[in-house]
Formats: C-alpha cells, sequence, structure tokens
C-alpha cells in the first residue's frame, strides 16, 4: 500500500535570532519583512504549492509579533495553528511541543530557511527508501557553521555532526538545510517538557538506533537567512532571478519593480530594476531608488536622495541627498539630510542618523 502523502508541515519559529541582531530585537525572526512580506509567508507558499496546507508553528520567543503578522495565514491559502512554549524548548523539544497535532509523515522546517526545492521528489525519495526520517541536504561553501551529515551511497544517513569545531577535520560540504520529512510517531522519542536537540540528539539517537534515515540531495536552491548579509542578499537572490519567486512583493509589477498601492514618484524621481516599494511610499524629486532596493510601506525618500541595494523597513525617512548602499534599516529609522550609510551597516529600528554623518563604508 502506498504511503499517504504528506499534508502537514510543522515550522520552528520560537528562535531569538541573535544573529540578526539588531533586527531581532524588534521583531521575531520568522517574520522580518522580506520582499515586503512577513518572511514565512515565503516558506509557506512553497508548503502550499506542494497541497502542505495544514501548518503549525512551533513558537516562542515574540510569538505576538508572528501571530499579528500572519494570524492564520487564510490569505496565504493555508490554516495555520500556533503552538507556543512557555520556556524555549529548542528545536527538538519545539517539534515535540507540537506532537499532539501531527499524523502521519509530516515535514519539519526551520522557520528560516529560503529554498525552491520541490519538496515532491523530496517525499517521493523519502517514500522510495521506506525511510522513516529524511534530511534535506544541501552543498555549501564553507560547511562549519552548520550540521555535517555523512551518508553511504544509497543516501543512508550513517553520521551526522553539529557545527564542527576548529580541530575537527571537515570531511564533506554536505550540511543539514533544516528541513525533515519525519513519521510523526518518532516524535514520541523525544522527551516531553525539556530543551532538546533534534540535531545533536534527535537525530543521532535514531541513527544510533538503525532506524531508516536518509539524507536526500537537492541542488535547488537554498539559504539559511538568519544573518544580516544572508538576509540581504536571499532578498536580491529573488529579485534578480538567482532563486524561483513563489511569492511576488505585494504591488504590481512594472517595469522589473514592483509598486504597492498609493505608491508616489516625483517629477524626476527614477526607480531602477531590481527594485520594490511598499504601500505609499513617497520618491521626491530627483531621487534614485535601486537596483536592488527594497523600501517598507510608508517610508520617504528625501529630494536627491540614492537608495541602492539597500533594505528598508517601514516608514523609514530618507533626508535630503542622502546616500544609503547596501545597508538594513529598520522601521522608523530616520536618516538625515546628506547623511552616508554603507554596506554591512544594521540599523534597529528607530535608529536615528545625524545629518552629514558616515556610517560604515558608504563610497
Ligand atoms: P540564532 O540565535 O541566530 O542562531 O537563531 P535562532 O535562535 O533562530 O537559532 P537557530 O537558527 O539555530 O534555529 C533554527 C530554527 O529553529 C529557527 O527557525 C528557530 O526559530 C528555531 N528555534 C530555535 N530554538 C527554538 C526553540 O527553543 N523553540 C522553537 N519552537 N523553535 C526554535
Amino acid at each position: 500500500m502506498a504511503a499517504e502523502r504528506p499534508v502537514q508541515a510543522v515550522i520552528l519559529a520560537g528562535g531569538q535570532g541573535t544573529r540578526l541582531r539588531p533586527l531581532t530585537h524588534d521583531r521575531a525572526k520568522p517574520v522580518v519583512p522580506f520582499l515586503n512580506r512577513p518572511f514565512l509567508a515565503h516558506q509557506l507558499a512553497l508548503l502550499r504549492q506542494h497541497g502542505i496546507a495544514d501548518v503549525i508553528l512551533a513558537c516562542s520567543y515574540r510569538v505576538d509579533d508572528v501571530r499579528r503578522a500572519l494570524g492564520d495565514a487564510g490569505h496565504l491559502g493555508v490554516s495555520l495553528r500556533y503552538v507556543v512554549e512557555t520556556e524555549p524548548l529548542g528545536t527538538g523539544g519545539g517539534v515535540r511541543n507540537a506532537a499532539d497535532l501531527t499524523a502521519g509523515t509530516i515535514f519539519v522546517l526551520n522557520g528560516d530557511i529560503l529554498t525552491d526545492a520541490d519538496l515532491g521528489a523530496m517525499v517521493r525519495f523519502h517514500e522510495a527508501r521506506a525511510s522513516r526520517a529524511t534530511i534535506f541536504l544541501t552543498s555549501v561553501g564553507d560547511p562549519r557553521q552548520y550540521g555535517l551529515v555523512e551518508t553511504d551511497a544509497d543516501g543512508r544517513v550513517r553520521r551526522f555532526r553539529e557545527k564542527p569545531s576548529g580541530d575537527d577535520p571537515v570531511t564533506s560540504n554536505t550540511v543539514n538545510a533544516g528541513a525533515y520529512l519525519l513519521d510523526a510517531a518518532l516524535l514520541e522519542r523525544i522527551p516531553a517538557g525539556r530543551v532538546v536537540s533534534i540535531e545533536r540528539e534527535f537525530f543521532p539517537a535514531l541513527i544510533a538506533d538503525g532506524i531508516p534515515c536518509y539524507g536526500w540531495h537537492a541542488t535547488a536552491y537554498w539559504r539559511d537567512i538568519g544573518n544580516p548579509a544572508a538576509y540581504r542578499e536571499a532578498q536580491l537572490d529573488l529579485l534578480e532571478g538567482r532563486a524561483r519567486m513563489l511569492l511576488p512583493p505585494p504591488g504590481v509589477p512594472r517595469d522589473g519593480c514592483w509598486l504597492g498601492d498609493g505608491v508616489t514618484t516625483i517629477a524626476d524621481a527614477r526607480l531602477v530594476p531590481p527594485t520594490v516599494l511598499g504601500e505609499r511610499v513617497r520618491v521626491a524629486a530627483g531621487a534614485r531608488v535601486g537596483p536592488g532596493a527594497v523600501v517598507g510601506r510608508e517610508s520617504r525618500i528625501g529630494p536627491g536622495a540614492i537608495v541602492e541595494g539597500a533594505i528598508l523597513w517601514e516608514r523609514v525617512d530618507v533626508g535630503d541627498g542622502a546616500l544609503l548602499q547596501g545597508c538594513i534599516l529598520g522601521a522608523d529609522v530616520r536618516v538625515g539630510a546628506r547623511a552616508r550609510v554603507g554596506p554591512d551597516v544594521v540599523l534597529e529600528s528607530g535608529a536615528v542618523i545625524p545629518e552629514r554623518t558616515t556610517c560604515g563604508r558608504a563610497s
């Protein structure tokens, strides 16, 4: 008898997102703006495309942000339920906390990965191997910050090494991509009510106990958006076509730009594609926005200002003649006239840059 196709997913969305600070001081990582939508909306679009519409969010840190941003996600064509840990239980404990709502084969995803992988192919692989736990594997340049996974020729997982330390030799660049297909019955193996790591405890124990556990190696686009550089570059990857865009930014596409409702551009203001402007953004005379800029709703770009390769959250005010290059600005940031903000600068929501100041390496 063919196994039933998975229809459920649990998304791990309770981490503090320390690498993405200071942005996560103000907003939970799973819902940071990403092409002007909460990040998880893109992951939900992928799940929905593969027929997964029953999604459980395992939350803890700043759960109210997540609820406010996504609600029950009916508008995204899925149904979202929340399970909330009073104390963070880690990646394994978070999934365990959602176990009562799950049955059959389920997807489990880290809430900070962007991929356009063919999840249907992953399911077929899982079924063909009679696997009970299949791990999505991807190749990365520097595997040390990830979990290394060693498999045999058939894909069976032999060894799991989470973030190997300095002297530990790195034998491959194949890492755990943070997406799994699991037989939900296995979740009972995770002790309830205490901190458990899915990577360090749950998977190594499955392997030790001989439970069929396979690695599915995909060449699809994959990125962990959990640090500022990756968060910015992943948005550019979608805008520049390196990843499949499953959910376009809100607004209408025009000449390689996406314009939200009520955008105004004055006189000779220029939009250089690809660029995304949220609702009611105002771009003043002589300003240039793009390429590679994402501007949050109700922001104002002052006369003669330049914004390129930069990510701006909502209601950012950019003063006359200011220059923003490759930076990330939280909500309500105010950039004074003729200030210059360069690549690698990440400003928390509400920050103020005085007039004529230079931050970072602005050219
Ligand atoms: P960093 O602090 O920057 O490493 O980020 P993080 O806190 O999100 O940790 P990490 O990137 O290792 O987490 C991977 C995924 O697991 C993310 O989607 C997190 O939201 C999620 N996660 C991490 N810890 C917990 C937890 O205690 N509970 C739940 N429910 N999810 C968690």
